[in-house]
């Protein structure tokens, strides 16, 4: 199997949960370097314990200047997402003009990999391949297509191998659909009507991995690749796990149209091809993010 060895990498958003995972994935084999604002200074002191250079750059406001430009890979996993329609500026900003920076400031890479989203869709009301039209809606899915153009340019301009992976929904006990889903289940809700009736579900540690293992496969023209669990399940399915898992009853899903329109879910073909199918079962997803949860609220 390809993998990025003895490299210089840049991370920028090296302190997220996905720039986190990369870097210390990549450390022990590479020198990689992690921007991001550090905003939680333990996340920056981790990564300087695994030998991951550090640097403070808000990227709304300031430039690369401090930080070497002759890396050999560049992994954006960068995003500004909520507040994007209150602060339009900030998105263009972050979702935009970022990445035109950092890919004319890392012109000389043999590989960039931009973390984008599955929002680029918008609400096709149905399961979606990459060979679907984008069609976003509202200014975060806006910005993220628009970020998604700016990469293609450059790396035809710059004939910079490059890959665009649209990720949905990563879980873990932190973060994703699945904790909502259960956090809506305990509070005696229904999930939001904005899930639709068709979600994918991947697991954090899978598409850690699977960034990693799709990098190698950046090319010119730029690679688009849905990233996300090889096939999307019925929400129904994934209320009855989560309530199991947690001990009541699974509430019955109402039939409603707003809820079929606004599914957003994906097949994975160019992933499956190149990766394989996805392998973290739905099941053992649940357990872990549940298990998380009724630690959390002392039920364990
Ligand atoms: N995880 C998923 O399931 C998922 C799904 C769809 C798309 N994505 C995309 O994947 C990428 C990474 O996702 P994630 O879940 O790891 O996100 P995350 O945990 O929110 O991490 C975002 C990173 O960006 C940094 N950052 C944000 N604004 C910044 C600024 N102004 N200047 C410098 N750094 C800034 C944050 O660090 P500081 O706050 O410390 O600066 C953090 O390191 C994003 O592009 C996201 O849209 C992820």
């Amino acid at each position: 199997m390809l993998r990025l060895k003895n490299k210089r990498i840049v991370v920028l958003g090296a302190s997220g949960r996905i720039g986190f995972d990369l870097c210390q994935k990549l450390a022990p084999e590479n020198e990689v370097i992690g921007i991001a604002r550090f905003r939680d200074a333990q996340r920056e002191q981790a990564l300087r314990e695994m030998g991951v250079e550090t640097f403070q750059i808000d990227f709304a406001t300031e430039d690369f200047d401090p930080v070497p430009d002759d890396a050999d890979w560049l992994f954006i996993q960068v995003a500004y997402q909520h507040g994007a329609e209150q602060h339009p500026e900030l998105a263009e900003a972050i979702n935009v003009h970022l990445p035109a920076r950092a890919m004319m400031y890392f012109r000389g890479v043999q590989g960039v990999v931009f973390a984008s989203t599955g929002n680029v869709y918008g609400l096709p009301g149905r399961v979606v391949t990459e060979k679907d039209r984008e069609a976003p809606i509202g200014v975060y899915s806006l910005t993220r297509y628009a970020g998604e153009q700016v990469v293609k340019f450059f790396c035809r301009e710059f004939n910079v191998p490059t890959l665009i992976l649209r990720y949905f929904y990563g879980n873990d006990e932190r973060y994703g659909i699945v904790k909502k889903i259960a956090e809506a289940l305990l509070k005696g809700e229904l999930p939001p009507v904005w899930m639709g009736t068709q979600v994918n579900a991947i697991a954090h540690e899978e598409l850690v991995e699977r960034t990693l293992r799709a990098a190698p496969h950046a090319r010119v023209p730029a690679m688009v690749m849905n990233l996300t669990s090889s096939k999307p399940y019925p929400l129904e399915k994934i209320i009855d796990l989560v309530a199991e898992e947690l001990g009541i009853e699974a509430p019955a899903l109402d039939r409603i149209e707003e809820r079929e329109q606004m599914t957003l879910a994906a097949y994975t073909p160019i992933q499956d091809r190149l990766l394989g199918q996805t392998h973290i079962p739905l099941g053992q997803i649940v357990k872990k993010v549940c298990s998380g949860l009724r630690t959390d609220s002392g039920r364990a």
